[in-house]
Formats: C-alpha cells, structure tokens, sequence
C-alpha cells in the first residue's frame, strides 16, 4: 500500500504484473479529485483510452459526461473515475480474471486514498468484481447496497446504452437516484453548486 499518489502513480505507471503491459500505449490510472466523495469504476481502457491515458474519453466518456453534467459532477472537480483495469485489453475484449486480480490491488489503493463515501460500478465486470460476483445488472442497477461502510451502486455501462438507445431513459434515471445519495451521505460534493 502506498501512502502517496505521488508514489502510487509512480509504482503503477511502470506495473509489468500481467501480460497486458507488453500491448499497452499508456496505463490508465484514473482522473479526478483525490478529495472525492464519489468514485466511478469502469472495466478497462478502450482504444481512444489507452491513446490518452484517460478513462472514458471515448463515444461512451463523452455521453458519461452529460449524464454527469447533469446532475452537477464533472470529472475533473467532483469525482474520481477509474477502471478495474489499467491497461487496454486487445481488441477491446474483456479482462481476463486474472488479469483483473493481478490489477485489483492498484484500484484497491486508490479506494484507500480517496475513502469515497459512494462507489459506482460502471457496467456489469466492475460490478460483479467490486459488489457481487451474482449481480444481474439488467435488474439490479440503480439499487444501492452498503459493503465495508461504503455505498454502492451499479449502473449501466454507458457503452451498452450507446448500442441501445432505449435504455437512456433508465440509465439516466440511476444518475437522479445517486444524486438524491449523493445529498444525503457526502458533505462536499454539491458544495460549490447552486442548488
Ligand atoms: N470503458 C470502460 O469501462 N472504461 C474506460 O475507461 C473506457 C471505456
């Protein structure tokens, strides 16, 4: 564990614990406040990503955005946004579980520096890895549970609803829900926000 993001980007920058270190452009560590009251996770770099170094800044980073614009959080003031893992899976595949457990501990760390009050999972892989290995997304986003005194919640991926459009309605509804957990459990994060 890392007592510093200093060191902890450091140390994580130059990881080589799995083989997706030998096909990454950039590792994708996470953007956003350290002083964050809410985390996103995702899966894993796309391509625009690990071109970046940024998560979700590709067609589903920019639809995130406006649902985050939406209800006042901006990925650069608010929140930290972060990945389960931290290189580009090739072709865009999903990560392998062992590829997710030797990169875990990066993302287990950033949770211990932040100690975020809410953590959303962004899609059905980060949601099984960090809430239930049984969630059934389809039926369980938007519904919080509390793990180890931090409120969870998972969404729908926002590439999911880019390739079903029908699904904006819904997954914009589970933005309403955590902003609504938002005003109840964090003390700063609509702080500078005209209300
Ligand atoms: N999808 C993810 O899960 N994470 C990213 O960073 C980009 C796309």
């Amino acid at each position: 564990m890392y007592q510093t993001w200093e060191e902890l980007l450091r140390a994580c920058e130059s990881c080589r614990q799995c083989g997706l270190c030998e096909t990454r452009r950039h590792v994708v560590t996470g953007v956003g406040s350290p002083d964050a009251e809410v985390m996103f996770i995702g899966e894993g770099p796309g391509e625009n990503e690990d071109l970046q170094g940024e998560p979700f800044v590709g067609r589903a980073g920019v639809l995130l955005d406006k649902m985050l614009l939406a209800v006042d959080l901006d990925r650069r003031q608010n929140i930290y946004i972060a990945n389960i893992v931290k290189c580009r899976p090739p072709h865009n595949r999903d990560p392998k579980p062992e590829e997710q457990e030797q990169c875990i501990g990066w993302l287990r760390n950033q949770v211990k520096l932040i100690r975020p009050k809410i953590i959303v999972c962004l899609g059905r892989i980060a949601a099984m890895r960090i809430m239930n290995p049984d969630i059934r997304i389809t039926r369980e986003h938007g519904h919080f549970m509390q793990k180890n005194g931090v409120w969870m919640m998972a969404m729908l991926h926002p590439a999911a609803v880019l390739r079903d459009p029908r699904k904006k309605p819904e997954a914009f509804n589970d933005f309403l829900i955590l902003r609504e957990k938002i005003k109840e459990v964090c003390a700063h994060t609509y702080e500078a926000v005209q209300q």
